[in-house]
């Protein structure tokens, strides 16, 4: 479904006719055109805080992306930002300057208490508004939950506050703010995490935290087709955003094996048949779906890599109002169907070493919402089975969840006009994301580098401003 609201506000007349209206004006979202497109381009600045330890990562990270990096200088709060290496050029931030940048990145795991977080300020007041169009501002923290003193926890939470906010104030340029909280010494798997934050891969994902944490895995990528070798299991993939998973992680790799209801099945072959996917019958409601699903991968592929729950229904009505089926099929495709699933698959030893299980949650199990008791309930369940069985997994397998906000589909072109117009602009971009925004998420839980991306619920919501 296109927005036509956002096409009209970039045309000259339509800007014009915004601004004196005061009415928001989307920018338009730059994403992926080519899986060899750099990670990032144009003017990149890095800085950190006394006593950063992701810097020297950062810069090496930095200094294999297209970008011309630079280093703050000039402020002594900001001194450790020359660590980021020979690659990086200095910068001095008290100097006039008409220089535009792509990205600010900042190490604020140096900052032992709240006194320090001033290097904040130092940092990102003088160059914020420098900011180009769907650029993009990520901050790398260290876990509050490993800090011991509770100043140092402080500071560390605080970035929470301060990069929910940078997002809220940088959303009308199409750019986005995240934080990444590192356990110590996870330095080396900042990587995947680090590109995809940078990339137009992310270009829905605003205002989100993700725990990094250390791992053993190994973490080999091929940056073109990471995911080469490895299959995944897509449900419902027929249409949507399931559509859209099963096409990207066949892009970067995957051999994907769709799954959908068996009126589906035109439209699911339709998807895998151009991926060069298989399409598998089933109603994961059914008593005998988790063995149907774990015969066919096992008889196929002799065990499954990935394991995407997309598949998922609503059935509003409001509590007093609603038929016992409603809430019985609701809890049963979205929450129940999964954890049934995934015992199948990690009983008969399925899911091989290094997987991934990855659940769709949605802002309605976040803030809750009118008439959906029974989706939220379900959806907010499924945040609790992800952080849950991301304590029990084992052999570099992770568990993540996406959660979705106001995604351009057919379940939301349903929705009644003015109730989309507000689901579309309540978001720090002023816009729906489409479905590949999710998929993307998706395929950076998947890529053998984020093994230190466990047990996270990121939001894919453009920062809506309902929910956290
Ligand atoms: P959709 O309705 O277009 O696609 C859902 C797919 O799941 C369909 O192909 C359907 O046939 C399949 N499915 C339903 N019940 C099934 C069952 N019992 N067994 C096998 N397959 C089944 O939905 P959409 O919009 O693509 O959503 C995908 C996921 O994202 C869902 O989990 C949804 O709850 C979630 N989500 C979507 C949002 C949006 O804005 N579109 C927002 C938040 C979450």
């Amino acid at each position: 479904m296109s927005d036509l609201y956002l096409r009209i506000v970039n045309t000259p007349v339509g800007k014009t006719a915004a601004q004196t209206l005061g009415l928001p004006a989307p920018v338009p979202l730059k994403r992926l055109k080519r899986t060899d497109q750099p990670f990032i381009e144009g003017n990149v600045l890095v800085g950190a805080a006394s006593g950063g330890k992701a810097i020297a990562q950062l810069g090496s990270i930095l200094s294999a992306s297209a970008a011309t990096v630079h280093h703050a200088s000039g402020i002594d709060s900001l001194n450790d930002s020359t660590k980021a290496g020979n690659k990086a050029r200095p910068m001095d931030l008290g100097a006039e300057s008409e220089q535009k940048f792509s990205a600010l990145v900042f190490d604020a795991t140096g900052l032992k208490g709240p006194g320090e977080l001033r290097a904040l300020y130092d940092f990102f007041h003088p160059t914020i508004k420098k900011l180009g169009s769907n650029a993009r501002v990520l901050v790398i923290g260290q876990t509050p939950a490993s800090c011991r003193k509770a100043p140092h926890a402080a500071a560390q939470q605080a970035l929470e506050g301060f990069v929910r906010s940078v997002g809220k104030e940088i959303g009308k340029k199409g750019a986005i703010a995240n934080l990444l909280w590192m356990a110590p010494g996870a330095e080396k798997q900042l990587d995947s995490s680090v590109r995809f934050f940078l990339s137009p891969r992310s270009a829905y994902v605003s205002g989100q935290v993700v725990k990094i944490g250390k791992s053993d895995a190994a973490s080999a990528t091929n940056p073109v087709a990471p995911l080469t070798g490895k299959v995944a299991l897509v449900t419902g993939a027929s249409r949507g955003i399931g559509a859209a998973i099963a096409e990207t992680l066949a892009r970067d790799g995957a051999t994907v094996v769709g799954l959908d209801i068996p009126p589906a099945m035109e439209e699911l072959e339709k998807v895998t048949s151009a991926i060069n996917g298989k399409a598998l019958a089933c109603d994961i409601t059914d008593d005998q779906a988790p063995t149907l699903i774990g015969d066919f991968l096992e008889e196929h592929f002799g065990g499954v890599d990935f394991v995407i729950h997309n598949a998922g229904i609503t059935r509003d009505k409001t509590l007093g109002n609603m038929p016992e089926h409603f809430w019985d099929m609701t809890i049963a495709v979205n929450l129940s169907a999964e954890e049934l699933i995934d015992e199948e698959l990690r009983h008969r030893d399925l899911l091989k070493e290094n997987g991934r299980i990855v659940c769709i949650s949605s802002i309605s199990g976040i803030a809750g919402n009118f008439g959906q008791t029974n989706y939220s309930t379900a959806k907010c369940g499924v945040i609790g089975y992800v952080e849950a069985m991301a304590r029990q997994v084992k052999n570099g397998v992770t568990i993540n969840a996406v959660a979705p906000g106001f995604i351009e589909t057919q379940m939301t072109a349903a929705m009644p006009i003015t109730i989309r117009e507000a689901g579309r602009r309540m978001n720090s971009l002023s816009q729906g994301g489409l479905p590949v925004d999710v998929a993307e998420t998706i395929a950076w839980y998947c890529s053998p580098a984020s093994n230190g991306v466990n047990g996270n619920v990121v939001r894919v919501c453009g920062q809506s401003l309902i929910g956290k």
